[in-house]
């Protein structure tokens, strides 16, 4: 039996890079999949894949800032696939901005997306996995969501919220089988990762124990057991998934 045999997992963000992985691994873990993203040709391409490959996954446009958006998603998820059991609020934008060349613009864009939007997800989605008897959540921090580093104020802010909203919701429905968690990546080979400047990659490089970047299928087969039932006593911890970085 596959490990997600019987799971209908919503993955925001899906479209690409860690999202997408997520996508591609829980599927060949035998999961239905709802991909959500706001760039509808990529992830059209990529449920194509997954079905080619044998999964099953359809796409929906989905915009994780906005809560009408996101009742569409829940109710065409349970309408195409019968239930929703799981939830990879993966959606996530990057911003280099310290403390005070941020913009109130800036921090309310990069708040909505990465931290309204994950409140949002659980909000819509619990609803429908008590009515499939339970479930489980994984919210996708950053290893910046538990240290600082220099310019990137608002995306540390919402990091760091995103970090406990997690463990303060699995404390409330700790009681109704639906499991809570955040995965907490390092530097990750992304699209989003590639626009930061070359010589900050290196720099987190060069911190890194392992000595590279990791691949978005890492942080997905981190989540995997998480989403699984495996992890039926697991909630609102944090799986920290960075080759070693926050370890020193
Ligand atoms: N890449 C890294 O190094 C890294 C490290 C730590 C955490 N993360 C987190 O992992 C997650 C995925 O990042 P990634 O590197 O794969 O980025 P990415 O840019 O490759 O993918 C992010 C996806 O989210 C989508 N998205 C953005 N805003 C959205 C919105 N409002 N509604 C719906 N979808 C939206 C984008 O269209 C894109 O497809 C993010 O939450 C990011 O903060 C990434």
């Amino acid at each position: 039996m596959a490990r997600l045999d019987g799971k209908v997992v919503l993955v925001t963000g899906g479209a690409s890079g860690i999202g997408a992985a997520h996508a591609q691994v829980f599927a060949a873990e035998g999961a239905k999949i709802m991909v959500g993203d706001l760039q509808q040709e990529k992830g059209r391409e990529l449920v194509a894949n997954i079905d080619k490959a044998g999964g099953e996954a359809d796409f929906m446009l989905l915009d994780v800032a906005n809560e009408a958006s996101w009742q569409a998603i829940v109710a065409a998820t349970v309408s195409r696939f019968g239930k929703l059991t799981s939830l990879v609020n993966n959606a996530g934008i990057g911003r280099s901005k310290d403390t005070e060349s941020e913009t109130v613009e800036g921090w309310n864009k990069v708040c909505a997306v990465n931290q309204t939007g994950v409140w949002l997800g659980m909000k819509v989605a619990i609803p429908a996995m008590r009515d499939a008897g339970g479930g489980a959540i994984v919210n996708i921090s950053s290893v910046y969501g538990i240290i600082g580093s220099v310019g990137m104020i608002a995306y540390h802010a919402s990091k760091g919220a995103v970090r406990l909203m997690t463990k303060a919701a699995a404390l409330e429905y700790a009681t109704q089988n639906i499991r809570i968690n955040s995965v907490h990546p390092g530097i990750i080979a992304t699209p989003l990762a590639m626009t930061l400047p070359e010589e900050y990659i290196n720099d987190i490089k060069g911190k890194t124990p392992m000595g590279r970047l990791g691949q978005p299928e890492e942080i997905a087969r981190g989540s995997l057991f998480l989403i699984s039932d495996d992890a039926s006593f697991v909630t609102g911890t944090e799986l920290v998934v960075d080759g070693g970085w926050t370890a020193q």
